[in-house]
């Protein structure tokens, strides 16, 4: 059985994940800080989310906030005590913040994006890589990251979020090459803008009535689904997937073009 750990589980791009990863027979660990932020002015996952994708799914919900090492390194533990090993490990926890410029941007609201939409994902890679290279070879671990069409893009008032998502994609270059010859890949996808709360926070950063506004600049001309992001993560997740490594692939609508 395949075995798989999902950070930002509690819904979203991540829920979406963990159904699409257990409906495909992956034991899934769904990991989730499942609590407010006081730094940030809107509500993250709840531990009731998280509850309701483990009881829908058969996942296992499991409580960490990705900023804390040591509780990644439990939730790893935990995967190989209970499923035997990991195979799969997927960032996808990520917060947003700004709506000014970034000299006016309060530092707790940017520290949280840093912390958690970067230092988050080295976090669970440091944690998780170990456990994938301890699977014995031939090896297909997958470590996957959701970076954003603003890993590219320069969108005003939202630079540190740019920064953090352009620091996913610097970082899965990186380990696709370090991981070289070891059967484990890394890679991010880049997700244009999905229908979940963080993008109705964009809108209200933004001062737009509604998520449904950034549909326009969108190529396809409709926001996406998060069920379009987890059919990709699973796709890269796969053991025949392993042709492709330290790559950041384009789930976006158009939006970066
Ligand atoms: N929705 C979009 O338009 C869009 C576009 C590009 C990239 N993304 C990225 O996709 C990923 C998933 O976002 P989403 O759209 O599902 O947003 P979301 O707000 O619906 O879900 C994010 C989840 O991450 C969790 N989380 C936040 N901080 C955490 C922490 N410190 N530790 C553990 N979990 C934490 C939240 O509780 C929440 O359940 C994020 O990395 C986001 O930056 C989203």
């Amino acid at each position: 059985m395949r075995t798989a750990l999902v950070t930002g589980a509690a819904r979203g791009i991540g829920a979406a994940t963990v159904r699409h990863l257990a409906g495909a027979g992956y034991a899934v660990l769904a990991v989730d800080v499942a609590a407010d932020d006081p730094a940030l002015p809107y509500a993250l996952g709840t531990k009731a989310e998280l509850a309701a994708v483990a009881s829908s799914t058969g996942a296992e919900p499991f409580v960490a906030d990705v900023r804390d090492p040591g509780a990644l390194a439990a939730a790893v533990a935990e995967a190989e005590r209970r499923w035997g090993g990991l195979d799969v490990a997927i960032a996808a926890a990520g917060v947003i913040a700004g709506g000014v410029p970034l000299w006016e941007v309060p530092p707790d609201q940017e520290d949280a994006v840093l912390d958690v939409d970067l230092r988050g994902v080295i976090n669970l890679a440091r944690a998780a890589i170990p456990a994938l290279l301890r699977r014995p070879e031939p090896r297909t671990g997958r470590f996957l990251a959701v970076a954003s069409a603003a890993a590219t893009r320069g969108l005003p008032m939202l630079a540190a979020y740019c920064a953090a998502k352009a620091g996913v994609a610097g970082l899965v270059r990186a380990l696709g090459v370090e991981l070289g010859g070891t059967g484990v890949t890394a890679n991010a996808v880049s997700p244009g803008s999905t229908d979940t709360p963080i993008l109705a926070e964009s809108a209200r950063l933004y001062g737009l009535p509604g998520a449904a506004d950034f549909a326009a600049q969108q190529p396809v001309g409709r926001l996406l689904e998060p069920a379009e992001i987890a059919r990709v993560l699973a796709f890269l997740a796969e053991p025949a997937s392993g042709a492709t490594t330290g790559a950041v692939v384009p789930v976006d609508g158009g939006l970066a073009l």
